[in-house]
């Protein structure tokens, strides 16, 4: 039997280390506005710096945005200089959290194992997980990108019970793709999320692998963002540059939007 592919889109918005209290004022005044007549049909998060969490968390309460972060700590709580725990950002009223972002796993050289273990903390903490993954261009052209994937994700998801796995999303983004202007084309991102899906179902079972829901990162805007969408495995994106202005922000929102309006019951 066909499962049923989760229909709802999501669409997270990451800043990285961009902006000010006043630049985030602007931003999210806009956005709150534009997300308003669209809260049916589409979820969406912004994915803050930590500064600015509560700030962000203020403007947005009641809009149906979700306050999303960027980081997390593999530890509960302790000496632990720098860092910051699932629980504390469960406190500041953060809904959802990315884990495992190609920017850190290469920059602060985080590593498979380490990526799992924040995401049973999170998870186990009551957070929604934005789980990335995603292989290098010469891991694409050596034909290792559907194996990178699956390595990534098993480590990610290893020991996470079937129970907790309604509170994970998967985002694929290509490294190659992110930051460059050069997305995947809608077609190489929907065989990914197949590929995805069926080591999610591997894993667990075809009804979660067909509830989980599988997002496209990696140069999306609003230009391609409409023809992204259209491929059904395709069920939202996380936007880094174009999460910074709030009309392509919201353009995204709408494409996302209509999207979910036309995608079959
Ligand atoms: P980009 O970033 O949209 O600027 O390519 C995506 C991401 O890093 O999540």
């Amino acid at each position: 039997m066909k499962q049923h592919i989760s229909k709802r889109l999501l669409i997270g918005g990451n800043w990285k280390m961009n902006g000010t209290r006043e630049a985030s004022t602007l931003m999210l005044n806009d956005l709150v506005t534009a997300f308003e007549p669209l809260t049916e049909s589409v979820d969406a998060a912004v994915f803050v710096p930590f500064p600015y969490l509560q700030h962000c968390g203020n403007l947005i309460r009641g809009s149906g945005l979700l306050l999303g972060a960027q980081q997390v700590s593999a530890e509960a709580n302790g000496a632990f200089t720098g860092q910051v725990s699932a629980e504390m950002l469960l406190d500041m009223g953060v809904k959802i959290l990315i884990i495992g972002h190609s920017e850190c796993r290469q920059l602060l050289a985080e590593s498979d194992e380490l990526i799992g273990e924040k995401v049973a903390i999170s998870v186990s903490t009551g957070l929604s997980v934005m789980l990335c993954v995603g292989e290098t261009w010469q891991e694409r052209q050596a034909g290792h990108a559907e194996a990178v994937c699956r390595r990534q994700i098993s480590a990610a998801l290893k020991g996470i019970h079937l129970d907790h796995m309604g509170a994970i999303q998967i985002a694929y983004e290509p490294i190659w793709a992110i930051g460059t202007g050069r997305s995947a084309t809608p077609q190489d991102a929907s065989i990914s999320h197949a590929s995805l899906r069926k080591d999610i179902e591997e894993l667990y079972d075809p009804a979660l692998a067909a509830a989980t829901r599988i997002l496209y990162g990696g140069s999306v805007n609003p230009a391609n963002a409409t023809s992204l969408f259209a491929q059904p495995e395709i069920q939202g994106a996380l936007v880094g540059g174009a999460s910074l202005k709030a009309a392509d922000f919201a353009s995204i929102l709408r494409s996302a939007s209509q999207a979910t309006s036309s995608r079959p019951n």
